[in-house]
């Protein structure tokens, strides 16, 4: 017999990007809307975020949006990094580093090409216990065959390599999107996790090509590889846990109509997000897991106890997602616009 009801204790969306200006008015009050009461904060803003005092800044601004949501803020690795930065982010309470390869994805300009000269700031993220986000993706090289088809697997002997030199430094490979990568994340130790992402547990290769609004990065993969994400979560490994990677454009940056204009990496799933995991995962037998999935790895990895709060879904024929999300001037898509979606939040 199949559930009407499913409770979660506080769920926590541990990748997420919330902007700023209008746009994050927009999209960081649709955090609760979705079920959750913890956001991990994406550093990549324009200009991205690089020291303590900027994250705090930021971190005010989101307070002032919405007070209720616990907020766990990031910087941008670049080379303003400094190890007595990193230790004055960790008393300032910042948790994490969010590498990007330059180039590679939105806002990413200022990334890394080589992991070797910030083995400074790895040294003293390891020794202050912070985390460090990896986007996991190499950038496009036609001299090496390298595409955002195998950018990811390409990305993982690079993982290993950080993770044999910092064993003691937490990691998360971001928005895992093989089974490669599943595999390489299983096969080392308990410092090293791994997030996923509600759309990519849906699309595949087909999906995105051709139809922007679900073009992201890293790109959804082969059906065998979606397989991966769902089994690690069926299988209830502990060490993958949900992180929504929403990232919302601008509807005019998503859909592109010349060939002089290129297409907003970044699927916007933030206010439909609990009843879509639960839908997710009930079509794949995982419903079970929800729960660890969406809030217990995820806070024992980064060792946030939930709070006493829990939210409650209802299952619906009746649902469907809206069209777009406005507030002033700003508008967003949300991914499975339109489309009917299986639960509903009711508290
Ligand atoms: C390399 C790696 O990590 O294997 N990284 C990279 O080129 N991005 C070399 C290095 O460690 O600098
Ligand atoms: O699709 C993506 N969009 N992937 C990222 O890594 C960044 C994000 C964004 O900020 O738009
Ligand atoms: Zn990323
Ligand atoms: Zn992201």
């Amino acid at each position: 017999m199949s559930a009407t009801t499913i409770s979660v204790a506080a769920p926590a969306d541990f990748h997420v990007h919330l902007r700023q200006g209008s746009f994050s008015e927009l999209v960081t009050s649709h955090v609760r809307l979705g079920g959750f009461s913890l956001a991990y904060v994406m550093p990549n803003l324009q200009p991205p975020i690089v020291n303590t005092e900027e994250a705090l800044l930021y971190k005010a601004q989101l307070q002032a949006i919405d007070p209720t949501i616990e907020y766990l803020m990031t910087l941008y690795l670049s080379p303003d990094l400094t190890p007595d930065e990193i230790r004055k982010a960790k008393q300032s309470g910042i948790v994490g580093v969010k590498s990007y390869p330059r180039g590679v994805t939105t806002n990413s300009e200022g990334g890394i090409e080589s992991y070797e000269v910030y083995y400074p700031i790895f040294e003293a993220m390891e020794e202050q216990d912070m985390v460090l986000n990896l986007h996991g993706e190499v950038p496009s090289d036609p001299t090496s065959n390298t595409c955002v088809l195998n950018a990811e697997a390409t990305f993982l002997p690079h993982l290993v390599k950080l993770h044999k030199r910092f064993p003691k430094l937490r990691i998360v490979l971001e928005h895992a999107t093989t089974r490669a990568a599943v595999e390489c994340v299983k096969s080392l130790g308990s410092t090293v996790a791994c997030t996923i992402t509600a759309h990519h547990l849906d699309l595949v290769v087909d999906d995105w090509a051709g139809q922007s609004w679900n073009f992201c990065k890293p790109v959804a993969k082969f059906p065998d590889d979606r397989q991966a994400l769902r089994e690690v979560i069926k299988e209830g490994h502990p060490r993958f846990f949900f992180g929504s990677d929403s990232a919302p454009h601008p509807p005019d940056r998503k859909s592109v109509s010349s060939p002089k204009q290129a297409c907003a990496a970044g699927v916007y799933t933030s206010p439909i997000l609990l009843p879509l995991v639960a839908t997710l995962l009930e079509s794949f037998g995982a419903l079970d897991k929800l729960e660890h999935f969406v809030s217990g790895f995820g806070r024992a990895f980064y060792g946030r106890p939930a709070a006493d709060e829990r939210v409650t879904l209802r299952k619906t024929l009746h649902k469907f997602v809206e069209d777009s999300w406005a507030l002033g001037d700003a508008t967003v898509v949300p991914f499975w616009a339109g489309k009917q979606i299986g639960w509903e939040i009711v508290s």
